[in-house]
């Protein structure tokens, strides 16, 4: 059986610029030697699957500056396993159209029930990420990949 620790990147996003900062933060944990990551859509991850993950990123786009259903949903199904979450690290990421701050807020609010090991700041993006945001991004997820490894 392999010792290798896992990171899972759970995101929701319509139109893809909460993606694309999904992708750059797996980018940053790969930098990181023997870490692995799994990218997914919020709605297509299992409670079991979240709470073998060794370290957590959750992101969404803003909707009404709050997280998206999405993936609310997944965290409150992860609600009933949420001693497997407990001390883990995690890392949160929005974007919106000005609203990502309050995004990242609202699920900062409810992650924090679970007792977390913060990675922050979280990475909260306006519009498309550019350039800048990706880099911040990536080293966001490469400081996730060594608190997993602590
Ligand atoms: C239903 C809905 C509600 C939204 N509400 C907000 C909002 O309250 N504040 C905000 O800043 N952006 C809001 N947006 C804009 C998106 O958060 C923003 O365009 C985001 O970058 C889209 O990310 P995505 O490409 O990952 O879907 C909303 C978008 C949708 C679809």
């Amino acid at each position: 059986m392999s010792n290798e620790k896992k990171i899972l990147i759970a995101y929701a996003s319509r139109t893809g610029n909460t993606e694309k900062l999904a992708q750059a933060i797996a980018e940053g944990v790969r930098k990181v030697k023997d870490i692995t990551v799994e990218v997914k859509r919020a709605r297509e991850v299992t409670p079991d699957e979240a709470a073998s993950a060794d370290g957590y990123a959750f992101g969404s786009h803003s909707a009404f500056e709050y997280m998206a259903g999405e993936l609310k949903t997944l965290l409150e199904e992860l609600y009933h396993v949420r001693d497997k979450l407990s001390g883990k690290p995690v890392l949160l990421f929005t974007t919106g159209k000005g609203g990502q701050v309050a995004a990242l807020a609202s699920i900062d609010k409810v992650v924090g029930v679970f007792n977390p090991r913060w990675v922050k700041p979280g990475v909260a993006v306006e519009g498309a990420p550019g350039d800048a945001d990706k880099a911040k991004a990536m080293e966001m997820g490469k400081k996730l990949a060594e608190a997993v490894k602590k």
